[in-house]
C-alpha cells in the first residue's frame, strides 16, 4: 500500500485506462519503420501527467493506435508500445470514418458543445460507434484481471463501454470520466431516442461517472430522469441492484512541472531565444489551441482586430502570437475553419502591418513542451476565448508558467472559468468586450497582476492533476468496496434453483405479491392496468399446492374484488387498511385511523394538478394519491419536489406521512403499511415466506420480514431496496411464478 496525497493505492492493484486516444500516435515513416509522436489534447495531458507524477502506480493504457495497418504490422506496433504499457487498438478505414470522424466528431462533439446546427445523425455512423465500442470491450476483456484491475474509461468516444463490460464483470470497479461538457437535456434530446437511451444505459454500467463541472453533472442527472425515468438521490442513482455515483471532478494540470520547468537551463535558453525573435519591448498576447470551432478562434482574431482599430496607439507595440495545432482534419468543419483563420490572419496582417511590424505571428503546428512553457512565460496576456470548453487546460498551464506578472483573459463558457475567477472573464461572442479586456490587461498595474496571479496559482496548485485523479479514484475505490455491503443480488438461475429446492421441501408456503409493477405493467390510467387471465390461472395453479397467495396492494377493495373474483387468494387493499381471506368478507384492519385530514390536503393536491399536465388525484378510503406517470418527467420532478416539501412541512407533527412511489406521491397515515403482514398472519407457522414487490410500500413488507430466516424477499426493478434479491422485470416475475407452479 502506498499513499499519494489522498489516495491509498494498494500495490497489488493495476489501473487500466481506456481512451480512444493513446498518448502516442503512430505514423508510417517508410515501408518498415514506424514513427511514434506525442498526441495533443487535454485528455492525454492530464492522464499522462498523473501517471508521470505517480510512477509507483502500475498501469496499462488501452487506446486507438491512430493508424490502419495489416496484421503483421499490427504485431510490430503492439511490441513497440509494450515498453510504455500501451495496448493499441486498430480501426479500419471505415471505422475511422464512421466512428471517429463520424459519430464521435460529427455528432457527439458538436452536439455536446452546443453546436447542434452542425451535428449530423447518421444511423450507419451510430451502428459503427456501437461496434467499435464492442471492439474495445473485446480487447479490454482479453487483458482484464478482475481480481486486481481498476478500470477507468475516458470520454465521449466510449460511452457504451461501461455497460458492455459490466455485463461481463459484475464486480469490476469501473469509472467513467467525461472530458467534454454534458449538454442540457433539451440539447441531448436531439439524439434519436433509441440511441440516447443506449448511451445513458451504457454510462450507467459504471460505478462512478465523473464530469468536469456541477452543471455537467446536473445536466446528466436530468437526462437520466427525462429519458430513462430514473431519479437520483444526492448524486446516487439506483440501477438494477447497483448504486452509481455521479459527481464533478474538475480536471487540472501538473502545476509543479510547469513551475519547475522555469528553472531549467533549456527553458531559460528557449525564453531568451523567443524574446530575441520577438525583437524588442512589445507586449505579447499568446493563444494556443487545437484547431477547433469550439475554441472561438475567429472571434478572438476579430476582437484583436477591433482592439487595434480602437486603440491605434498600441499598433507596433503589441503582437498576437497564435498557435493552432492541426486536429481532426478529416472533418469538413475543421477544414473550413482552417481556411477561415488563414484568410482572417492574412486580412488583419495586410490591414495593419508596417515595414517593421506585423500584428500577428501565426504558427500552424505542434509545440514541444519547452517552447510552450517559454511562450506562456513570456506572454503578457493569455487570450482564451472558447465558445464552449469542458475545462480548458491551456489557461491553467499559462498561470502555472508565470513568475510575477501576466493576465489571463478567459471565456465564461469554459469549465475553467468556474474556478479561475481572478482572470478577466469575458463573453466569447462579445467582440467589443474581448477587445476592451485586452486593453484593460495591457494597462493593468503590475501589483494587481501579481495579486490576481497569486490567487490563481494558489488555487491551481491546490487543485492540481493529482487531486483530480486521486479524488476520482478514491471515490471509485470506495464505492466499489461498499458495493458488497449494499448490493442486491440478481435472482439468477442458480439462486432460482435454490429457492425451488426450498419450496419443494416446505410443507407450507405463503407468497406475498404486490400488484402494480409486480403482476401488472404500469399504465397511464391505473384502471387500464388489469391482471391478465393467464396470470390469474397461474396464481390459481400455485394455490392448488400447499401454498397460500396474498395479493397485497395499494388498490382499493372494489378493484381487487373485481379483478380477483374466483381466484382463491387473500386480498389486502389500501396497503393493509382492509383484508379479505378466500371465501370470506372484507374486514377492516383495527389499526386504521380517521380520515378527516384528506379534505384540505386534497385541495392542495388539486392545485398542483393544475400546474402539472397529465397528473391527477386518486382518493382512497384512508389515503390520497397524486399520480404523474403521464407527465413530462423534468417538469414533474421540480413540481413534485416543491409539493412534497410543502406537504411535509404542513404535516409535520401529525401522524400522516408523504411517500414517494413509482410515479406517484401517496399521503397516508404512518400506521397503514404493508408491514401489517406480521400482524395479520402467524408467519412463524410457515416453512417458507416469499415476498415480491416493486414499490416503496413493499419496502415496509421487506423490512418486516428481515427477522424471519425462512423468508425470501425479491425486488422487481432497479430501485434501492431492503430485499435480498431483485428481478429485472415483470416478465421475470412471471417466469419465477411459472417455475414455482411447475416444481
Ligand atoms: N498542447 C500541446 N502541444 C501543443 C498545444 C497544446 O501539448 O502544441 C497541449 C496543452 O499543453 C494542453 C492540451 O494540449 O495540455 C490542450 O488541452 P485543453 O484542455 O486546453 O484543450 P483540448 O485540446 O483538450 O480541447
Ligand atoms: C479533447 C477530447 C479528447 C481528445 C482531444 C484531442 O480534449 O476531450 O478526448 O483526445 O480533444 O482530439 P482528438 O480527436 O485528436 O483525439
Amino acid at each position: 500500500m502506498y499513499k499519494t496525497n489522498n489516495l491509498l493505492w494498494n500495490k497489488q492493484k493495476r489501473l487500466v485506462i481506456v481512451s480512444n486516444r493513446l498518448p502516442v500516435n503512430i505514423k508510417k515513416k517508410d515501408s518498415e519503420v514506424f514513427e511514434v509522436t506525442k498526441s495533443v489534447g487535454g485528455l492525454v495531458t492530464s492522464i499522462g501527467s498523473f501517471l508521470e507524477k505517480n510512477s509507483n502506480i502500475s498501469y496499462r493504457w488501452i487506446g486507438w493506435s491512430g493508424i490502419n495497418v495489416n496484421k503483421e504490422e499490427q504485431e510490430i506496433i503492439i511490441k513497440l508500445l509494450k515498453q510504455w504499457n500501451y495496448s493499441p487498438i486498430f480501426l479500419n478505414e471505415k471505422e475511422m470514418d464512421k466512428f471517429y470522424l463520424g459519430f464521435c466528431n460529427k455528432t457527439l462533439w458538436p452536439l455536446f458543445h452546443y453546436f447542434s446546427g452542425i451535428a449530423t445523425f447518421q444511423k450507419e455512423s451510430y451502428d459503427i460507434y456501437k461496434s467499435v465500442n464492442i471492439k474495445f470491450a473485446e480487447v479490454v476483456a482479453s487483458m482484464i484481471d478482475v481480481e486486481k484491475d481498476i478500470l477507468w474509461i475516458h470520454d465521449y468516444h466510449l460511452m457504451l463501454l461501461p455497460s458492455l463490460l459490466r455485463d461481463r464483470y459484475p464486480s469490476l470497479p469501473i469509472g467513467f470520466f467525461l472530458h467534454i461538457p454534458f449538454p442540457a437535456s433539451e440539447v441531448f434530446q436531439f439524439i434519436p431516442s433509441k440511441w440516447r437511451k443506449e448511451i445513458l444505459n451504457g454510462l450507467l454500467g459504471s460505478d462512478l461517472i465523473g464530469f468536469q463541472t456541477e452543471i455537467d453533472t446536473s445536466n446528466f442527472s436530468k437526462a437520466v430522469l427525462k429519458f430513462l425515468g430514473i431519479e437520483n438521490q444526492l448524486g446516487i442513482i439506483h440501477y438494477f441492484g447497483r448504486q452509481i455515483k455521479i459527481s464533478s471532478h474538475p480536471i487540472s494540470i501538473n502545476f509543479e512541472k510547469f513551475q519547475n520547468a522555469l528553472n531549467l537551463p533549456t527553458i531559460k535558453a528557449k525564453i531568451s531565444e523567443i524574446k530575441q525573435e520577438l525583437k524588442g519591448n512589445k507586449k505579447m498576447i499568446f493563444s494556443v489551441d487545437r484547431l477547433d470551432y469550439t475554441k472561438g478562434l475567429v472571434n478572438r482574431l476579430v476582437a484583436y482586430e477591433n482592439f487595434l482599430e480602437k486603440h491605434p496607439e498600441w499598433r507596433e507595440k503589441i503582437i498576437l502570437y497564435i498557435v493552432v495545432v492541426p486536429s481532426r482534419i478529416g472533418v469538413f468543419h475543421y477544414q473550413q475553419m482552417k481556411k477561415q483563420i488563414d484568410e482572417l490572419i492574412g486580412k488583419i496582417n495586410g490591414k495593419f502591418s508596417t515595414f517593421k511590424w506585423s500584428p500577428i505571428i501565426y504558427k500552424y503546428g505542434h509545440l514541444e513542451f519547452e517552447e510552450l512553457v517559454a511562450l506562456y512565460n513570456i506572454a503578457d496576456i493569455m487570450l482564451v476565448t472558447p465558445l464552449r470548453d469542458g475545462m480548458n487546460l491551456v489557461s491553467k498551464e499559462f498561470i502555472a508558467s508565470k513568475n510575477s506578472n501576466g493576465v489571463l483573459i478567459l471565456s465564461e463558457t469554459t469549465g475553467a472559468s468556474k474556478s479561475l475567477i481572478d482572470a478577466l472573464i469575458v463573453n466569447p461572442n462579445d467582440i467589443e468586450e474581448i477587445g476592451e479586456a485586452i486593453h484593460i490587461a495591457i494597462k493593468m498595474p503590475l501589483s494587481e497582476q501579481n495579486e490576481r496571479l497569486i490567487k490563481l496559482q494558489t488555487f491551481i496548485k491546490k487543485n492540481d492533476v493529482n487531486k483530480w485523479a486521486e479524488n476520482f479514484l478514491s471515490e471509485l475505490i470506495l464505492i466499489s468496496q461498499k458495493r458488497k455491503q449494499y448490493e442486491t443480488k440478481l435472482l439468477n438461475d442458480k439462486i432460482l434453483n435454490q429457492i425451488l429446492d426450498k419450496y419443494r421441501n416446505a410443507k407450507n408456503t405463503i407468497i406475498f405479491l404486490d400488484y402494480d409493477g409486480t403482476l401488472v405493467e404500469f399504465s397511464e390510467k391505473p384502471d387500464d392496468a388489469i391482471v391478465s387471465k393467464d396470470t390469474k390461472l397461474l396464481l390459481k395453479s400455485i394455490t392448488n399446492k400447499n401454498t397460500e397467495i396474498v395479493i397485497i396492494s395499494g388498490r382499493n377493495k372494489d378493484f381487487l374484488s373485481k379483478h380477483f373474483l374466483g381466484i382463491p387468494v387473500t386480498l389486502i387493499a389500501e396497503h393493509g387498511a382492509f383484508y379479505k381471506f378466500p371465501q370470506q368478507l372484507w374486514k377492516k384492519n383495527t389499526i386504521t385511523t380517521e380520515s378527516s385530514w384528506k379534505k384540505n390536503i386534497k385541495k392542495i393536491l388539486l392545485m398542483y394538478c393544475d400546474r402539472l399536465s397529465g397528473s391527477f388525484v386518486e382518493e382512497k378510503k384512508y389515503s390520497l394519491v397524486f399520480h404523474y406517470r403521464k407527465s413530462e418527467p423534468e417538469s414533474a420532478y421540480s413540481i413534485i419536489t416543491d409539493m412534497m416539501d410543502y406537504l411535509k412541512n404542513l404535516l409535520a407533527n401529525t401522524n400522516i406521512g408523504v411517500y414517494k412511489g413509482n410515479k406517484i406521491i401517496e399521503i397516508k397515515p404512518f400506521n397503514i403499511s404493508k408491514g401489517c403482514i406480521t400482524e395479520l398472519f402467524d408467519l412463524n407457522s410457515y416453512d417458507l415466506i416469499i415476498a415480491l414487490g416493486d414499490d416503496y410500500t413493499d419496502e415496509e413488507m421487506f423490512k418486516a420480514l428481515l427477522g424471519f430466516n425462512n423468508s425470501i424477499t425479491i425486488k422487481v426493478g432497479n430501485a434501492f431496496t431492503n430485499a435480498q434479491y431483485y428481478l429485472k422485470s415483470i416478465h421475470d416475475v412471471q417466469r419465477f411464478l411459472q417455475k414455482i407452479a411447475y416444481s
